[in-house]
């Protein structure tokens, strides 16, 4: 029976130190007085959900990968860490937006439920560990607030790859001993991470995998260019077929990941409801084409100075305007919520579509108790504008919902409290201090 490491009382401490500052950080409360204009400068941060992905790369190869413009202070890249440390990658001192990730040995398998449920893209790992090893264990990372998120894609992929798969206790058990083959994979629906880590375990096979009806977000971009700089063979990056040629081992490289397009919007939006003028910089507007339009038509105006993005009110009362959000390069759903905010307080009426996800609508009773008026019919939503919202205590239920509330919040008469405010922390790197920054009558408050 191997003796169990008996944890000292320091560690024990220190664990409960830590998960009792976890708690009550993430049970902080946000406090907003809504009224101020938003003007001045935001330097855009590295983007999540490229951030993710391609820390996951780093299991690919012996050899080290350096990130740079990493959104490192968010909680999911905190996770993140965690789960590749356990596998064996080492991770260096994170410092100045830049980590450094080495992978010289692969010594556990296995990706754990308590870490992998609290961030699903952790199944990420999943087809890098069967790439490199032929071995995977990884959790099913289960739904979350806006759907069931099932990775059936995912596993199907592999399995066209030559993996034996089985689902036991709530883990998939991949192996491939004699290695990934490559393969044509036609996806039946869109998806970004099956699209990821399928493309990610593909570097690594014998021959040519072909992935059509691939998913075409700027991140899959980023992923692909970074694994071309460690090496791999990839063609139709954009596109909706990807081939990618198995090569037989992947080098060191230093990647500079793609600006954050959701935090982009996310203030584009900002600004329409509360008026200013502010200088995004470090940011890329062609990939936010779908949002770039229904925002000139409600209001927004946008102008360019070298690399840095200017956006405005134009004057005009804002107007309502239609939406439905689809995979790239549709209107994201990532920005579905906040732009509802914004419908709120527009002239006339608009409708929001959500065809991505099955419960992706959890903000919208909290805006209502704010003064809105919407209403939900199957997966669209009516929202006809309203003068005025009015500050309430409101509650986060995911990460972009709690954007979409903040948006609110700064516009509203009075003020807003917002509750689970952990959900931010996971995908928007400094947002108090950012929009403080710029004007914004907001504060964070430890929930004592
Ligand atoms: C990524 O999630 C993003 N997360 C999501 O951002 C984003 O909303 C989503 O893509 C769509 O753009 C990261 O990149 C870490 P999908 P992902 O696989 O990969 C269904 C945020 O707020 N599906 O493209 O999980 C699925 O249920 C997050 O930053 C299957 O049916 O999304 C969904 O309905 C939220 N089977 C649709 O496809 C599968 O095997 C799209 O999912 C996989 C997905």
């Amino acid at each position: 029976m191997p003796v169990q490491k008996k944890a000292n009382v320091t560690e024990l401490h220190t664990a409960r130190h830590d998960s009792s500052e976890k708690a009550r950080s993430g049970m902080d409360k946000i406090l907003v007085r809504g009224g101020s204009r938003l003007n001045g400068t935001i330097a855009v941060s590295g983007a999540k959900n490229a951030a993710l992905p391609l820390m996951c790369a780093a299991i690919l190869s012996d050899e080290p990968l350096q990130l740079r413009n990493m959104p490192l202070s968010l909680n999911d890249i905190k996770t993140l860490t965690a789960v590749l440390n356990e596998l064996g990658v080492v991770s260096g001192t994170p410092e100045d937006h830049t980590l450094m990730l080495h992978a010289p040995a692969i010594t556990c398998h296995k990706a754990p439920y308590d870490l992998v449920r609290k961030m699903r893209a952790s199944v990420l790992v999943l087809g890098p560990l069967l790439a490199r090893t032929g071995q995977a264990d990884v959790s099913l990372p289960g739904g979350c607030a806006i759907g069931t998120r099932p990775v059936d894609l995912h596993i199907d992929g592999l399995r066209a790859m030559g993996a034996d798969i089985s689902i036991e206790g709530g883990y998939i058990k991949a192996s491939a001993p004699q290695g990934l083959k490559g393969a044509e994979i036609n996806f039946p629906k869109v998806s970004v991470g099956a699209t990821e880590n399928l493309m990610m375990a593909a570097t690594l096979a014998a021959g040519e995998t072909i992935l059509s009806n691939a998913a075409r977000e700027p991140e899959i971009v980023d992923l692909g260019e970074c694994l071309i700089a460690m090496g791999a063979q990839i063609e139709g990056l954009g596109s909706p077929v990807i081939r990618i040629r198995g090569v037989e081992k992947l080098h060191a490289a230093t990647h500079h990941v793609v600006p954050d397009r959701i935090e982009t919007g996310t203030w584009m939006i900002a600004v329409c409801l509360t008026g200013g003028t502010l200088r995004l910089q470090k940011t890329r507007l062609e990939h936010l084409s779908a949002l770039i339009g229904p925002l000139k038509e409600a209001g927004l105006k946008i102008e360019h100075e070298g690399d840095d993005v200017i956006v405005s009110r134009n004057g005009r009362p804002l107007r309502g305007t239609d939406i439905m959000t689809e995979p790239y390069p549709g209107f994201p759903t990532d920005l579905q919520a906040q732009f509802m905010t914004m419908l709120t307080l527009c002239v006339g009426a608009g409708m929001v579509t959500e065809t991505i996800f099955e419960n992706r609508f959890m903000h919208v009773p909290e805006l209502n108790r704010m003064g809105a008026d919407i209403r939900v019919q199957g997966n669209s939503a009516i929202i006809r504008g309203v003068p005025d919202l009015v500050g309430a205590e409101v509650m986060a239920t995911d990460l972009r919902a709690s954007a979409s509330l903040i948006l609110a919040a700064l516009v509203a008469q009075g003020e807003t409290t917002i509750n689970r405010i952990y959900h931010l922390d996971r995908g928007y790197e400094n947002i108090v201090e950012k929009l403080q920054s710029c004007g914004a009558d907001i504060e964070r408050v430890a929930n004592i």
